[in-house]
């Protein structure tokens, strides 16, 4: 297989925009990829590896050459203490959650049904229910583009942070990720610290823990398929503890959760829906009726209603609170990665 021209990513953004790429290429196998990035008629072109399109928002078509990445295959190793598993990038990160919990194996529980791959998991540390990926990742395996040589990053590397990750910043055009090394080990603890796992009580089993924030998650977060999003379209601030003395002094039911390394962070949906803007609609796009900090298109959304939508809300937001929101959903325009100003820019 070689790349396809003109290659649609409507099937392959979970916002459901209509969009198409110069050239897109479905990859199974290192080789193949090894062998695109080598070739001169698309070596020197922009890419873009994408998993599910789970958190991207394609603000143009993409004038460039779009990596789907579908590498197969999960090895698990039984130790003594745990079990040390090798997953390769392109495997479902949901199912990848089943597949462990069917086999015994209990840890990843509260990061079910996060759509996507695999391989996107390390790029923003993916987290949910108070656990994030990087308390399982061991170590990440990456194409270095420019050499083809693989190599092995171990996590403590790899610049986890909240929703963040050096893939996603100065590793974005340097590096694609093919495998994910994660440690599950055998003295497991129900995590349930996370406000809406607590009814759970001290010792769920981790099936338990999974079916609850199945429920969760079905009852807040609208299914892509039905309702085209990309999960939580903003992160959650984090603002210094005297902005957030003087912003509990005003708004007492405001959620705060203070964090070990300072500061304190917001809930950006309370943010979002204090500034009455559930059901703000700016064409076919619009803030969540269940859930403020998702953005939806209604069907038929331009990705221009999206984009004016989010700018719209982050100014609300920032006009009444003077806290500025940090889009967390990455913006494709023509070139590549693009922010929500210069994508505001080029649809006005
Ligand atoms: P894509 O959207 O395809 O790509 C995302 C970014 O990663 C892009 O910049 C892309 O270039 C880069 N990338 C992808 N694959 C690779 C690779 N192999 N090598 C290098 N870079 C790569 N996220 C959470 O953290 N927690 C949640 O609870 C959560 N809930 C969600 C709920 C819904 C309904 C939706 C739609 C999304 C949610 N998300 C959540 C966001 C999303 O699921 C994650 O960001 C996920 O990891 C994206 O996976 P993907 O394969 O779809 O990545
Ligand atoms: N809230 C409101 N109104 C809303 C939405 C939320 O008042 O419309 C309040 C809730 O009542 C709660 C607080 O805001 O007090 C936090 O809400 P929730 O527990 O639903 O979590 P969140 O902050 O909105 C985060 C992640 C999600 C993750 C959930 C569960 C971010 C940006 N989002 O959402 O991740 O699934 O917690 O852990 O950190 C994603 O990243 O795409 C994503 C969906």
């Amino acid at each position: 297989m070689t790349p396809q021209p003109h290659f649609d990513l409507s099937s392959f953004n979970t916002f459901g925009l209509t969009a198409h790429a110069d050239w897109g290429l479905i990859f199974d196998s290192i080789e193949r990829l090894r062998a695109v990035l080598a070739d001169t008629r698309w070596s020197s072109l922009p890419r873009l590896v994408l998993g599910g399109g789970s958190n991207v928002l394609f603000t143009d078509d993409f004038a460039g050459l779009v990596l789907i990445n579908r590498l197969q295959g999960i090895e698990i190793n039984e130790l003594s203490d745990g079990w040390q598993l090798q997953v390769a990038a392109g495997e479902s990160w949901p199912g990848l959650v089943e597949e462990t919990l069917r086999r015994g194996i209990p840890g990843l529980e509260n990061m079910a049904l996060i759509p996507g791959t695999v391989g996107a998991a390390p790029v923003q540390n993916i987290g949910a229910y108070g656990v994030e990926l990087c308390q399982f990742c061991t170590h990440v395996d990456a194409l270095e583009v420019k050499s083809g040589t693989l190599v092995r990053i171990p996590a403590a590397e790899c610049g986890f942070g909240y929703r963040e990750s050096h893939f996603k910043q100065t590793w974005r055009q340097t590096h694609i990720i093919v495998g994910v090394g994660l440690f599950l080990p055998k003295q497991w603890h129900a995590q349930v610290a996370y406000g809406p796992l607590r009814s759970l009580g001290d010792a769920p089993s981790a099936l338990q823990i999974f079916d609850e924030v199945c429920r969760l998650r079905r009852e807040k977060l609208p299914q892509p398929e039905l309702l085209g999003n990309a999960g939580s379209f903003f992160k959650n601030p984090t603002v210094a503890v005297m902005v957030a003395d003087k912003l509990a002094a005003l708004y007492p039911a405001m959620p705060q959760f203070p964090q070990h390394e300072g500061g304190v962070k917001l809930a950006a949906g309370w943010l979002i829906d204090q500034a009455g803007l559930k059901g703000m609609t700016v064409g076919r796009a619009a803030v969540h009726q269940q859930q403020a900090l998702v953005l939806v298109n209604l069907g038929g959304a331009r990705a221009g209603d999206l984009v004016q939508l989010a700018c719209e809300v982050r100014n609300r937001v920032l006009a009444q609170f003077d806290v500025d929101l940090e889009p967390e959903v990455r913006f494709i325009g023509k070139q590549g990665d693009t922010t929500l100003e210069e994508a505001m820019r080029c649809v006005i």
